[in-house]
């Protein structure tokens, strides 16, 4: 994995209410916060909206996340489908207790697949202008 390769699409603050239990944070935010890295970085790359995610694989959390950390989340394009969208995502922490040398926490892959109202998959079309066809 080579940081160069990604874009870095967002930042957030660990704050109390993202922390579970064992006052790390909970797993379930992080993949929200993927969730929508992931969707922002697909709608700027296709250039349309109408995308739902089918798919966050080879999700493994590396290293807890505490109260204050900041989290930089990461995207790549892996591949453009008939429907969908395959993106590479990776985040890092940035931990005063590790003074603030980013450590990798996640390395997984999100695709999205463009739907039309019904809910069904939509072809992905190319454009000579836009690459891709814009649905506004
Ligand atoms: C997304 C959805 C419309 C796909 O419908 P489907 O009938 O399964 O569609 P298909 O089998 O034709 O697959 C569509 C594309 O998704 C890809 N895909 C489907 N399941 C996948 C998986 N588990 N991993 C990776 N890609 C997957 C297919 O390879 C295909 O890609 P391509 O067209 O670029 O070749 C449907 O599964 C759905 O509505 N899921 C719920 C989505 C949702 O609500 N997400 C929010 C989180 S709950």
């Amino acid at each position: 994995m080579n940081i160069e390769d990604y874009t870095l699409i967002t930042r957030h603050t660990v704050m109390a209410s993202d922390l579970n239990m064992h006052n790390n944070l909970y797993g379930g935010i992080l993949l929200n916060w993927l969730d929508e890295a992931g969707y922002i970085f697909a709608v700027e790359t296709c250039k349309f909206s109408n995308l739902v995610t089918v798919a966050l694989n080879n999700v493994a959390f590396k290293s807890p996340v505490k109260l204050g950390d900041i989290i930089e989340i990461y995207a790549k394009l892996n591949k453009i489908g008939r429907t969908s969208i395959s993106i590479k995502l990776f985040a890092q922490n940035i931990s005063v207790c590790h003074n603030c040398q980013p450590r990798p926490i996640i390395d997984c892959d999100i695709v999205f697949v463009r739907v039309d109202k019904k809910g069904k998959p939509q072809l992905i079309k190319k454009t000579k202008e836009k690459n891709y066809e814009c649905q506004c």
